[in-house]
């Protein structure tokens, strides 16, 4: 049976009223809510002082900031690499008081008085860092995207096992650890190269580390 027409009239004018409330009543919502998402989104910025390669630096920071992206954005150190920004491929790998780190991951406000090596700070084109030099004697990259981190990893690498920090593949934690292939590409396997430079990496690396390649 059709409703009567006095009820399908009122019932019509319930909806727009109860529609026309909820609007008002939403709206010094939405615009409380705008004004609350809009002030949480102000920065908050903070002091930071940290040593890199050797110089002081002292900045004001977003406290949001990635230490990649101060190196690379404030401090214009673009040698260090952005690759994937989730700290899979290594590209980003600093060496920060004495150990090295993915810079994508870490905040540079947790960095106040840290030292901090790039491969800025490893050597020049006359004067190479002994890596460095190996590297380009072993043909150990192509685009060279990921080498900036694949040295830094590299020269913490073989600090690490002088140090007797084990990995995965020693054997026997209680004898001095070797720089062997296996050694080098567990601890090496954070550095992803797209390039497939691997091999050549590993011989740097033992030729540094001292060992035949
Ligand atoms: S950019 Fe940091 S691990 Fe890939
Ligand atoms: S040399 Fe190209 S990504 Fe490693």
């Amino acid at each position: 049976m059709a409703p009567p027409k006095e009820l399908e009239l009122s019932r019509r004018d319930v909806m727009i009223a109860a529609a026309a409330t909820a609007a008002a009543a939403s709206a010094p919502v939405a615009a409380g809510a705008q004004t609350a998402t809009a002030a949480s989104r102000a920065p908050t910025m903070a002091a930071v002082a940290m040593t890199v390669n050797g110089q002081a630096k002292r900045l004001d920071v977003d406290t949001r900031t990635t230490l990649l992206d101060v190196l690379r954005e404030r401090l214009e150190m673009t040698g260090t690499k952005k690759g994937c920004d989730h700290g899979q491929c290594g590209a980003c790998t600093v060496i920060v008081d004495g150990r090295r780190m993915n810079s994508c991951l870490s905040l540079a406000v947790m960095h106040e008085g840290s030292e901090i090596t790039t491969i800025e700070g490893f050597g020049s084109p006359d004067n190479l860092h002994p890596m460095q030099a190996a590297f380009v004697k072993h043909d150990g990259y192509q685009c060279g995207y990921c080498t900036p981190g694949q040295i830094c990893s590299a020269v913490s690498v073989l600090e690490e096992i002088k140090a007797g920090i084990p990995s995965h593949v020693s054997a026997d934690l209680t004898a001095a650890f070797e720089p062997t292939a296996d050694e080098i590409r567990e601890r090496m396997s954070g550095n992803i190269c797209r390039c497939g430079a691997y091999s050549n990496i590993v011989d740097a690396m033992t030729e540094v580390a001292g060992r035949r390649a």
